[in-house]
């Protein structure tokens, strides 16, 4: 009886395992199904999220200067998106969107009110529908270094922001700047108080702003501000929060001098720019200051400088160029602050260069519009020589001459140029002119 109960029990056993791995099995094959569904989604995320800065086939327009404010801004630039997507930009850098307490936009308080002296909210949704219609993106500045308080807090400064959405208190403050957080991971934003961003709520809470940002207000990519001011490894998790679909951080810091100005090496200032876009999980480009720096000492007569020791572009894009954004002036160096301006007489050959470069070229707004049309059209030249020769953040870049007075290059085997008084032409009847004015010349095959 015990035998054919165990025999018993054994069978109803074997019924119990077989039931239970038939649930288990079907329980894998479930789970399997949702994991593998969710990495796919990842993937497919992830995807997107890289996908410009893989394709790297942009053009920027920085869309405003210090004094934008002034001039019903948001409505100017809508009449003039027809003509930004005619000429080939991909993205347009707006100025600060959000409430501000200074009226170009960077010392932000309510974060969530789209009412700004750029224009109201209803304007800017109109030009932000004009430029999607245009395929054109729109570029976030994302101001998030430091945040002006509503009312007093400790220490008698404005470091609490009760009455408005995200009513943070001191302790979103860092201790450098008066507040109750930790210490800043970045350099100071002097004068007003700097978010602390190793608090786990104020990141919570900016990721929300930021797909805010991205989902509702509808900017497809950011530019983050001040990025020395706090950690890269924060700008790495607010992009994997809010997924968009471009980014650049601003790492300005002094390039290198000497006695008599400018040093012909720079590598220690770039390296610093890459140590940050590395710090980001090579999610963010940057802006290259190097490149800025150097060019427009080399306009002046020294383009020996734009070959570096190693035979390369001496800037950010020559070591790195699908994450450098290049530029000539943007709203601090150039524009009526004019703290590190460009020399404006080489406009056009710190153009032919950036344009005809890897990296991703900029356009400031002033060049393009306050200039004259000439200026306006020969720009556009060169971005359709860049546009139809394909040459993007990656091309291969071989230099020719780099000399006082001369300089020349072939990129991506396709389009030649040369800058400065020399005169250079390349050999072979492949070669025909496309484009050129005064002290510059491009080529195309
Ligand atoms: C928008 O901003 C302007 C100027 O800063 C202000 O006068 C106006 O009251 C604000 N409107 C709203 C709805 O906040
Ligand atoms: C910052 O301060 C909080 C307490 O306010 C603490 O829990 C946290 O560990 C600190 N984080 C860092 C990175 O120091």
């Amino acid at each position: 009886m015990g035998y054919t109960s165990n025999g018993s029990d054994e069978n109803n056993q074997q019924t119990d395992i077989g039931m239970l791995m038939l649930l288990l099995g079907k329980f894998v094959a479930w789970f399997y199904m949702v994991v593998s569904l969710i990495m796919t989604v990842m993937v497919l995320a992830w995807v997107r999220l890289g996908a410009v800065l893989h394709n790297g086939r942009e053009i920027l327009l920085q869309g405003f200067n210090w004094e934008s404010h002034k001039h019903d801004w948001w409505r100017n630039l809508e009449r003039k998106v027809p003509d930004i997507a005619k000429s080939g930009f991909t993205s347009v850098w707006l100025p600060p969107a959000t409430h501000s307490f200074s009226p170009e936009g960077y010392l932000p308080q309510n974060l969530y009110s789209l009412n700004s002296s750029y224009g109201s909210e209803h304007l800017l949704k109109s030009l932000l529908q004009k430029m999607k219609q245009s395929k054109v993106r729109a570029m976030a500045d994302i101001v998030i270094n430091h945040r002006i308080g509503t009312v007093q807090g400790h220490g008698g400064k404005y470091n609490r922001y009760d009455g408005i959405p995200l009513a943070w208190s001191e302790h979103a403050v860092t201790s450098c700047t008066g507040g109750l957080g930790n210490r800043s991971t970045g350099d100071n934003f002097h004068g007003v108080p700097n978010i602390d961003h190793s608090q786990h709520f104020v990141r919570k809470d900016i990721i929300g702003w930021l797909k805010w940002v991205r989902n509702t207000v509808g900017f497809q990519d950011f530019r983050f501000d001040f990025a020395r001011g706090y950690s890269a490894k924060y700008v790495k998790e607010y992009i994997e929060g809010a997924k968009p679909m471009f980014c650049v951080g601003e790492y300005w810091d002094s390039c290198n001098y000497n006695g008599q100005g400018l040093d012909y090496n720079q590598d220690s200032h770039r390296q610093r720019i890459i140590n940050w876009i590395d710090g980001t999980g090579q999610l963010s480009a940057a802006f290259d200051f190097t490149t800025k720096g150097i060019l427009q000492e080399a306009v002046k007569g020294q383009f020996w400088r734009l070959r570096d020791s190693q035979g390369k572009p001496p800037g950010v894009m020559g070591w790195w160029p699908s994450r450098a954004v290049t530029f000539l002036d943007n709203h601090d160096t150039g524009s009526t602050q004019a703290h590190w301006p460009f020399p404006s007489n080489h406009i056009m050959e710190g153009y032919t260069y950036i344009l005809t470069h890897p990296g991703i070229p900029t356009v400031f707004y002033d060049h393009f519009y306050d200039w004259g049309d000439p200026i306006h059209d020969q720009i556009v030249k060169l971005m359709n020589v860049r546009r139809h020769q394909g040459i993007h953040s990656r091309s291969s870049i071989k230099i020719l001459e780099a000399q006082p007075n001369l300089y020349s290059a072939i990129i991506g085997e396709k389009v030649c140029m040369k800058i400065g008084d020399g005169s250079w032409c390349p050999a072979g009847k492949e070669w025909t002119l496309a484009t050129s004015g005064h002290r510059y010349a491009v080529w195309q095959k």
